[in-house]
C-alpha cells in the first residue's frame, strides 16, 4: 500500500543534518587493517601519549571504597568547583564563584550544553575553519548554521574585518578555540582582544573552547573571558581529556555567568544528572598536579612536534610548525589536491593513518591532520615510513 503520509516511525527532523564522524571511520579501517596483521602508524587520533597518573586513579579508587558512589550535586561536588575556581584565577585569570562553574561529562557535554543554551534555530555562529568537526554537527544539532571563517585569510586581512565581512544579521555567536584543532594555531592576545571587540560591538556570545589550554609551544594562552567586558558574554568550555590523559574518564567543565548558568545547569541536569561521583575526586586530584609537570609533558610533545615537521617539510609536504595542541596540518597537494585521496594513498602505500583535512570543513581540502600524541618510536616509524614512499 502507498501513502503519501509520513511513516510515524522516524526521527527528528533536527538530526536529518547532524553528521557521524569521519574521524570514527578512519579508527574503523585502522582496526580492520591489524587485523589483518598490518603494521600501521596511527596518527588520526587525538589522544595523549601516556597513561592517567597514577594518583589520579587512585584518587578514584578511594572514592570508591569510601562510597562516594552516591548521587552528587548535579553541577558538582563543591570541593571539585572550588578548586576549579582557583585554577580559573590563578591559570587564565577569569573570576569566577563556585556558582558560575559546572562540572561536565567531558568537554564534548559543555560545548553541546553551551550550544543548546544559547541558539534558537535559524541562528548563524561564526567558526574559524579548518575547525574541530564536532562543532559543524553541535551547531546544526540547534537547528543553528556554522559560518565559516577561514583562519588564515582572518589573520592575514585582519580578524575584525574578516568576522564582520563573514556575519549576518541572524549572527548570534563566534566559536573560538585557541590552541585550535586540527591547524594548532594559538590567537595572540592582540588577536583576541580583535575577536573580543567584534564580539561586544556586535553584541554577541563567545562560545571559547580551550581544550588544548596546556598545549602551548610558541606564544601565550590567552582565555578571551579574561579580558575587559568579555566574562559575561563568554562560555569557556573545558577538558581533562589532553592535559591529564583522561579521554576516556569523561571529564570536563565550563564557566559562564547568568543567565548561562541556569541553562546550562538544566541541560546537564536533564542529561546526565552530572558526572559520575568517583571521577569527580579523580578530577580533584588531578587539578593538585604541579605546573612543572604539566611544563616538562608540553616538552616532550614539543620534541614529538619537532621531529614530525621537519620530516613532513623534508619530504617535500609544506607543514608551518604548530604553535599548539598536538595536530602537525600539512599541504599535501603533492599527494593528491584532495585530501580524502591523499589521505587513502597515504594509508595504502605507507601504512600512515591520517584525517583528511576537509573533514575540518573546506578550508581544510589539500591538507591532512597528523596527531603527533603518540609515543616517540611512533613517530621515528612515521617518519622512515614517509621517507621511503613519500619523499
Ligand atoms: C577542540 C576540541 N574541543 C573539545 C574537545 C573535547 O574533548 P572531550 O570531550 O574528550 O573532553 C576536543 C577533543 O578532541 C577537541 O579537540
Amino acid at each position: 500500500m502507498t501513502s503519501s503520509k509520513q511513516s510515524g516511525i522516524r526521527l527528528a527532523k533536527r538530526l536529518d543534518e547532524v553528521g557521524f564522524s569521519d574521524i570514527v571511520q578512519m579508527r574503523n579501517k585502522v582496526m580492520a587493517m591489524r587485523a589483518e596483521g598490518l603494521q600501521v602508524h596511527a596518527l588520526h587520533g587525538g589522544e595523549p601519549f601516556f597513561e592517567t597518573p597514577d594518583e589520579i586513579k587512585f584518587a578514584a579508587v578511594r572514592a570508591l571504597v569510601d562510597n562516594q558512589t552516591h548521587y552528587a550535586p548535579s553541577s558538582g561536588i563543591l570541593p571539585l568547583r572550588q578548586a576549579l575556581v582557583e585554577k580559573l584565577a590563578a591559570k587564565n585569570g577569569i573570576q569566577a564563584t563556585t556558582d558560575e562553574v559546572i562540572v561536565t561529562v567531558g568537554g564534548a557535554q559543555a560545548l553541546y550544553a553551551s550550544f543548546q543554551s544559547v541558539l534558537d534555530p535559524g541562528d548563524d555562529v561564526l567558526v574559524f575553519s579548518p575547525y574541530w568537526t564536532p562543532i559543524g554537527d553541535l551547531v546544526t544539532g540547534a537547528q543553528a548554521r556554522p559560518l565559516l571563517v577561514a583562519t588564515i585569510t582572518a589573520r592575514r586581512n585582519g580578524i575584525r574585518k574578516t568576522l564582520e565581512q563573514f556575519s549576518t544579521p541572524k549572527t548570534r555567536a563566534i566559536y573560538y578555540n585557541t590552541p585550535a584543532n586540527p591547524s594548532g594555531t594559538v590567537f595572540t592576545r592582540a588577536e583576541a582582544e580583535e575577536v573580543a571587540a567584534f564580539a561586544i560591538a556586535r553584541d554577541l556570545i563567545v562560545f571559547a573552547d580551550e581544550a588544548y589550554e596546556d598545549l602551548v609551544y610558541d606564544g601565550e594562552h590567552v582565555s578571551i573571558a579574561s579580558l575587559p567586558g568579555m566574562a559575561e558574554r563568554t562560555i569557556t568550555s573545558y577538558t581533562f581529556s589532553k592535559t591529564y590523559a583522561m579521554t576516556g574518564w569523561r571529564a570536563g567543565y565550563a564557566v559562564a555567568q547568568e543567565p548561562f548558568m541556569t541553562a546550562l545547569r538544566k541541560i546537564v541536569l536533564y542529561s546526565t544528572n552530572g558526572v559520575t561521583t568517583p571521577v569527580q575526586y579523580a578530577m580533584l586530584q588531578a587539578l593538585a598536579t604541579p605546573e612543572s609537570q604539566i611544563a616538562a609533558r608540553r616538552e616532550e610533545y614539543r620534541k614529538r612536534r619537532d621531529l614530525l615537521v621537519s620530516a613532513l617539510n623534508e619530504v617535500g609536504l609544506q607543514c608551518e610548525p604548530p604553535a599548539g595542541a598536538f595536530y602537525a596540518f600539512p599541504n599535501v597537494e603533492k599527494i593528491h589536491k584532495n585530501s580524502r585521496t591523499a589521505a587513502q594513498i597515504l594509508l595504502e602505500k605507507a601504512h600512515i593513518a591520517t584525517i583528511p583535512g576537509s573533514v575540518f570543513g573546506a578550508q581544510g581540502e589539500g591538507h591532512l591532520r597528523f596527531g603527533y600524541a603518540v609515543t616517540i618510536k611512533e613517530i621515528e616509524d612515521c617518519v622512515a615510513a614517509l621517507r621511503k614512499h613519500i619523499a
